[in-house]
């Protein structure tokens, strides 16, 4: 999509699609502005009825106590705590590895390395996790091709999966109402603000809320990673010089940006880059194409792994930016240095097949990786 972007950022920065029916805006400052002016653009657009009570779907005034409560679970302090959890997860799918030349990134390590984490956070009993990851991956699951069957197809899998995972939340909440543990479920069931709790909506909005959000993004930020620092050669540098990770992965988030867009409601009338757009618009917010403006950021189309005052927009701006993404990151870095640590000369398959998933957020859907020798 970035030779699009860079076309639309010169030529049409804020376009109207008549097809779709929806605005698209693609300038750094523009998608900025979007994304943090909650007094104009809405998130209450049409999202499905599973997530409607999620954080995600909710303006002002119930947004803030909403977020209020979620965040107690997702404080600097307990991200902290989840790192030696975090880092027995990562060395058990390194044993698993162990021994192969060749592993697919996303198979292997990048699909189930956060949805481990994430199920362990939330308190799922390990006995169900086969059974949730079935029914993760079928919500997340993209589409083979762009044809309306295949989309109907999904529609009704998901809708199963998704009325599964209902029925099997309400039997973990009831559990843990009675007996509580030390886990986000539990957490979010006690959390209380100045008299108001999440109602039973909510509560479940949000499990499958934050299923959803922290899995597929975190799967595709893992992926291009890797996909980034093969096309650089970056493999024995971060081997040699790990302190390069952070600003790497930040650099990963600007490049290839899990969430390429996300959607707006426009809620009064306002201007945007000359244009004008009536209250009931719907926006597509280009952070993609934000996180290359020329105007922002220098030598925007490369990729620089030490690049300084990297301020993409990938976990969003203002009141809903990204909850996970001190654990998305910590996340990341501990798995690209396990395995960068582990194998230095590894390289992606010279075979490989780029195959770009229909889906919202952006990756691959596999990435076959020579591991070479380990250390
Ligand atoms: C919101 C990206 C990982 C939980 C967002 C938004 C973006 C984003 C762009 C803002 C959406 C908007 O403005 O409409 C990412 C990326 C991730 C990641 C790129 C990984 C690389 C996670 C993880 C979790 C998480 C691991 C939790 C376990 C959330 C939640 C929101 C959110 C709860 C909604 C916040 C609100 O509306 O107040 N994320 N995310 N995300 N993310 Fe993430």
């Amino acid at each position: 999509p970035f030779a699009w972007y860079q076309q639309m950022r010169q030529n049409d920065p804020v376009y109207y699609d008549e097809g779709q029916d929806v605005w698209n805006v693609f300038k750094y400052d523009d998608v900025k502005r979007v994304a943090e002016d909650k007094d104009y653009f809405s998130n209450a657009v049409l999202l499905p009825d599973i997530i409607k009570d999620s954080l995600m779907g909710l303006d002002q005034p119930k947004h803030t106590l909403n977020r209020a409560l979620i965040n107690r679970a997702f404080t600097p302090k307990a991200v902290m705590s989840w790192i030696p959890k975090i880092d027995h997860i990562i060395a058990e799918l390194m044993d698993a590895i162990d021994g192969k030349q060749q592993i697919d990134i996303v198979q292997d390590f990048a699909f189930p390395l956060p949805m481990i984490i994430i199920s362990e956070l939330l308190g799922i009993p390990t006995e169900d996790l086969e059974k949730f990851r079935a029914w993760v991956s079928t919500l997340t699951v993209a589409p083979q091709d762009n044809t309306i069957e295949e989309y109907m197809r999904i529609a009704q899998i998901q809708a199963e999966a998704s009325q599964q995972l209902i029925v099997y939340f309400q039997h973990i909440i009831e559990i843990k109402r009675a007996q509580p543990e030390q886990d986000i479920i539990s957490d979010l069931i006690q959390a209380e603000e100045n008299g108001y709790r999440l109602s039973p909506e909510e509560l479940m909005g949000s499990c499958v809320f934050l299923l959803i959000a922290g899995n597929e993004t975190t799967t595709s930020l893992i992926t291009n990673s890797i996909y980034c620092l093969n096309q650089n050669n970056l493999f024995e540098t971060l081997h040699t010089q790990p302190q390069l990770i952070p600003t790497t992965i930040e650099e990963v988030l600007r490049y290839r940006a899990p969430v390429q867009r996300t959607i707006r409601k426009v809620s009064q009338n306002t201007e945007i880059g000359g244009k004008s757009l009536k209250a009931g618009d719907y926006i597509a917010n280009w952070i993609g194409s934000a996180n290359r403006d020329e105007d922002h950021f220098e030598q925007a189309e490369l990729f620089l792994p030490s690049r300084r005052n990297n301020k993409h927009l990938s976990f969003g701006k203002g009141i809903h930016v990204c909850l996970g993404s001190q654990l998305a990151r910590i996340e990341v870095k501990a798995a690209l240095t396990a395995l960068i640590q582990k194998y230095p000369n590894m390289r992606v398959s010279s075979n490989y097949q780029i195959d770009i998933a229909y889906s919202n957020i952006y990756s691959l859907k596999s990435l076959p990786v020579e591991l070479g020798k380990s250390t």
